[in-house]
């Protein structure tokens, strides 16, 4: 057959791009709106070698596939490089990134239309639900590093792998 009818529809992706050092519940929050909104949602592990985690990337891809299993539509990968080289070799025309308050958005918007200026790829922003809205990674570690309760901000897996490696048990 030729013509349109004979086309396999495309998949709509995007990517959800971080360092989930570790997954909290304000990215799942983002992670899960994306996942409604696009046929099939990337979420990578950008790998920054300046930067020492608390946890190894594998160890956040574990975290994340975990986090994530209950959505049939979320790829977890990491990438070392460019996100818009990611974008490129897996043909995703967004990212869709979860903006939390006006503070965020100065670095988001330069990152944005540099990714722009590069590829042409598009950066959706999320408005993080108010629950979250002072939520991030380094604050989730720092709390708990105290011995303060995280509980509510990250799946059960993650406080526990969280507290084992912080020997806050
Ligand atoms: O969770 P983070 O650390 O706020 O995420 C930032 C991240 C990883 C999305 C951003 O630093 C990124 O896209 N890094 C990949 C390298 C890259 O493409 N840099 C140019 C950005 S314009």
């Amino acid at each position: 057959m030729t013509g349109p009818e004979s086309e396999e529809p495309q998949l709509r992706r995007a990517v959800c791009p971080g360092s989930f050092d570790p997954i909290t519940n304000g990215h799942l929050d983002i992670i899960a709106r994306a996942s409604r909104l696009y046929d099939v949602v990337h979420v990578t592990v950008m790998i920054n070698q300046a930067k020492k985690g608390l946890f190894s990337v594998d160890e956040r891809i574990d975290l994340i596939r975990r986090a994530t299993a209950e959505y049939g539509n979320v790829q977890v990968e990491s990438f070392h490089g460019l996100l818009v080289d990611f974008c490129k070799q897996r043909d995703i025309p967004a990212i869709v990134k979860g903006l939390r308050a006006v503070s965020d958005f100065d670095y988001e918007l330069q990152m944005a239309q540099m990714n722009n200026g590069l590829s042409g790829i598009e950066t959706l922003f999320i408005p993080t639900s108010p629950t979250y809205s002072f939520l991030s990674s380094s604050l989730v570690k720092e709390v708990a590093a105290w011995g303060g309760d995280v509980s509510h901000l990250v799946p059960p897996f993650v406080l526990e792998e969280l507290t084992k490696r912080l020997g806050t048990e």
